[in-house]
Formats: structure tokens, C-alpha cells, sequence
């Protein structure tokens, strides 16, 4: 329990950090516009998280600094992805305020929508008001036309496998017939040789500090803040194949590294298979590790032998170089 004083104090630097983050994009320079490192470049994308947009200026006015940034980039990106909790809670008005901005910008003809688990939190809760609720306005928001709350696609022949929840837990509700999907989908993935990038708003359990990161609390249950149940059986199909790259949100940390002070990171090595988790978009919480503001999230560029992550602020329009990782690819998955 938390004394008055150290509440107070708790109540004052949120609120300090609120403001800083919301004045930020007014108030720091802008440094370089969006672009490539290197020629030889096969493919960019952008990826964000926990955006929880609805009908609100402030909210969208954020968002929309980053749209800014990413559809001003020199090298036009060919993918962007908002990596789940794109909606403050699922409804239909979050959903037309998500639309209605994001067909402002022409970012890249591939705009990628994830399903995360506040987006599941509108109209009555069920997975048919979820499911068709994604599916128009991921039609509407993106122009993709999809089936189910998980789908496949790709950026620039890059194989691509989107997870969703079908139930309305925090955690993800992943079904047998999704997990029987997903080894089939990375099978026929690693059949082209080159890297898989698999996208889930929930991290695997006990990864990126969890469960202490979900709360900053030594006393969560292990699945606190992980895919839950499915966790283990979508980690052991990911096990099987080279250069998986696993990208996950949620956990609403900022940025964080090797050098950072809170012993986790966003991005972990395991082998065959590297996991990242986003930094939150948009919502300022000092008890959280890590870099925290408003705007942050990875340019991801794709080469032969290499994936550089670039650390940015696309609401400030501003590299933090600190926290860019490479990750390097190995020798070609064999032919399923
Ligand atoms: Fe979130």
C-alpha cells in the first residue's frame, strides 16, 4: 500500500510526464525524415503498439504526428503495422476515429492492422461482434480484406502471419483451430527461405521481464501479461524454424536495452527465433520501464544478411539510437 506522501508524489510525476509527453512533438526538433540506411535495402517497414485511440483530440493529435512522420518518409515505407490495442475499447466510434485519421496519410499500400485485447472490449464483448467488428474496419482503415481475426500476408515477399484473440481476456484466447493454422501457415512461410515476421499483440509468457514488467509487481502469477494458455504451443512451433521474428506489444514499457537499469529488454535473441516487444504508443505511465513517451516504435529494415531495428519517435520525428538493434539472419530455413 502505497503511503499518502509517496502517492501524491506517484500522482505529481505522472502528471509532469503526461504533460512533457503531449508537449514533446511541439516542442523538439525535427532531425531526419524517415529513410533507408543502406541501398540495398529489400524491404521497410514501420511497426507501432497500444495506440487506444478513440474519439479524443489529444489521443488522435498524437497519433496523427506520427502519421505525419511516417507518410513524409524519403524512402516510402512498404508496410506499417499497428501491432494491437489500436482502440481504447473495441467500439465502433474508437474504430470510425481509427479509419476516418488513418485514410488521411498515404503511408505505404500496406497498412497491417493486429487485433489486441482492448480492441476486443467493444459492443457486447462476444467473438462475432469482435470478428466482424476488426473485419470491416480493417477493410474500411486499410483496404484488406480478411476472414478471421488472424490472416497472412506479406511485405515485399517477406511472409507475414498475423495472431488474434478470439475471446475478450487480457491475455490472448487462441483457439486449436488458430494454433493448427499457424504451424500450416509457417510451414508454407518457411518454404520461401527468408525470414518470417509473426506479429501478436500478446509477448510469450515470461518473456521481456514478465510477469514483474506487466505491473512492476514481484508478485504475478507467470502468465501475467503473456499470450496465456496457447503460449507454449505457439512458442513451440516458432521453435521449429530460422529467423522468426516474433513482434509483440501489451506490456506498455518503453524502450529498453542490455544497458537499461530494469533487467529486461525489448528485444531478446533465442536462437532461430528473435522476440521484440513494441513500446507503448500512446500511453504515458511512469511506473512502467524503460523509454517512456508518446510516439515511439521500430523502423524495421530488411537486408540479406541482416534486420536493423531503428528506434524512433514518430510523433517528434526523432531516431533514439540507443535502443536500435541488428538482428542477423542465418542461413535460409530448409524447404518444408
Ligand atoms: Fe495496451
Amino acid at each position: 500500500m502505497l503511503s499518502a506522501f509517496a502517492a501524491a508524489v506517484r500522482f505529481v510525476m505522472v502528471a509532469i510526464m503526461t504533460v512533457v509527453t503531449v508537449i514533446a512533438p511541439f516542442s523538439q526538433k525535427k532531425e531526419a525524415k524517415i529513410a533507408r540506411m543502406n541501398a540495398d535495402c529489400r524491404a521497410a517497414f514501420a511497426a507501432i503498439s497500444d495506440t487506444h485511440l478513440k474519439d479524443n483530440f489529444i489521443r488522435l493529435g498524437m497519433f496523427e504526428f506520427g502519421l505525419q512522420d511516417l507518410a513524409q518518409a524519403q524512402d516510402r515505407l512498404d508496410a506499417f503495422v499497428i501491432d494491437g490495442d489500436i482502440t481504447d475499447c473495441g467500439d465502433v466510434e474508437n474504430w470510425e476515429a481509427v479509419a476516418k485519421t488513418l485514410n488521411k496519410y498515404d503511408i505505404s499500400n500496406n497498412n497491417i492492422m493486429v487485433l489486441g485485447n482492448h480492441d476486443t472490449w467493444g459492443g457486447d464483448r462476444t467473438p462475432d461482434y469482435t470478428r466482424e467488428t476488426f473485419i470491416k474496419f480493417t477493410k474500411d482503415a486499410t483496404g484488406r480484406e480478411i476472414e478471421q481475426v488472424y490472416f497472412t500476408t506479406e511485405i515485399n515477399g517477406y511472409p507475414v502471419i498475423v495472431l488474434g484473440s478470439e475471446g475478450d481476456n487480457t491475455s490472448a484466447t487462441i483457439s486449436q483451430t488458430q494454433i493448427d493454422w499457424f504451424a500450416d501457415e509457417m510451414a508454407k512461410a518457411a518454404a520461401t527461405g527468408l525470414p518470417i515476421f509473426v506479429f501478436c499483440h500478446q509477448p510469450f509468457n515470461g518473456t521481456h521481464g514478465l510477469p514483474y514488467s506487466w505491473e512492476m509487481n514481484e508478485d504475478e502469477d507467470p502468465d501475467t501479461g503473456g499470450i496465456g494458455d496457447a503460449s507454449d504451443a505457439l512458442l513451440a512451433i516458432v521453435e521449429q524454424y530460422q529467423n522468426v521474428i516474433f513482434i509483440s506489444g501489451h506490456i506498455h514499457t518503453g524502450f529498453t536495452n542490455k544497458d537499461s537499469k530494469y533487467g529486461f529488454e525489448s528485444v531478446e535473441r533465442h536462437g532461430s527465433y528473435t522476440l521484440v516487444n513494441l513500446p507503448c504508443y500512446e500511453y504515458p505511465d511512469v511506473q512502467r520501464g524503460g523509454h517512456i513517451n508518446n510516439g515511439t516504435g521500430y523502423v524495421f529494415e530488411i537486408y540479406d544478411g541482416e534486420i536493423l531495428l531503428r528506434a524512433r519517435n514518430f510523433a517528434t520525428g526523432t531516431w533514439l539510437e540507443e535502443y536500435n538493434e541488428t538482428i542477423p539472419v542465418t542461413p535460409a530455413n530448409p524447404a518444408a
